[in-house]
């Protein structure tokens, strides 16, 4: 129930549509915007997983920007100026239509909430702001804190340690397999967002529920 629950999120992937970026400039970028948008979002990813591994920080907005350079790369190009309207489209992303009145909801209902995020503290106040999403929110936390990205341990520890609970006190909901995979390592209770249907993957760390969009909750 949603009382006294303590729900974080993730954020790009499942509050904010990343391939919204993309999207609005579709017309400029040609056919195939969606082939830049995947590849855009499976580097950025990778980057960050890259970095963790070798023990190194950057900001996640220079990781974006190296992202969209490789991804605009492989697809061939865009038109004069579209990089820096993608680029500068994150921080108006679009919130996946349900977020709002669903976070609304669980507030109204005693829950508290937070972001978890492996973006900039700036990026993601801009992205909460532009979506109408700011009174909602308890707390807005980057790994910036922790000096790596997700899935590292010292990522999900920000939320335990902010909040002064267990992890088992915390539910978290991400669209992102691999970040349900980390949550549930460190031990919250999780809700995989599964928008796409995706395959279920890291057998050994289920989530707890698994629903096609944001509405299923609370949990
Ligand atoms: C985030 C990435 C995983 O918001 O999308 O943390």
């Amino acid at each position: 129930m949603a009382e006294n629950r303590i729900y974080v999120f993730d954020a790009y992937g499942t509050l904010f549509d990343v391939h919204s970026a993309a999207s609005r400039h579709a017309a400029a970028i040609g056919p195939g915007w969606e082939r830049l948008s995947e590849i855009w979002r499976n580097k950025q990813l990778e980057y960050t997983w890259t970095h963790v591994g070798m023990g190194r920080h950057r900001s996640f907005r220079q990781l974006t920007s190296e992202s969209l350079d490789f991804a605009i790369s492989a697809t061939g190009g865009v038109p004069q100026g579209v990089r820096d309207k993608l680029l500068n489209a994150y921080a108006d992303l679009s919130a996946y239509p349900e977020a709002k009145d669903v976070l609304a909801r669980l507030k109204e209902g005693g829950a508290r909430l937070a972001i978890l995020s492996n973006g900039d503290l700036d990026m993601l106040d801009d992205a909460v702001a532009a979506a109408s999403l700011a009174g909602l929110f308890d707390a807005v936390m980057s790994v910036a804190a922790a000096g790596t990205f997700k899935p590292s341990m010292a990522v999900y520890a920000l939320a335990t340690r902010h909040f002064n609970v267990a992890p088992s006190a915390i539910t978290f909901v991400s669209s992102n397999r691999w970040d349900i995979a980390g949550a549930k390592a460190f031990g919250f209770c999780t809700m995989w967002v599964n928008r796409r249907g995706a395959p279920d993957e890291y057998p050994e760390l289920p989530p707890d529920v698994t629903a096609p969009d944001l509405k299923s909750l609370p949990i």
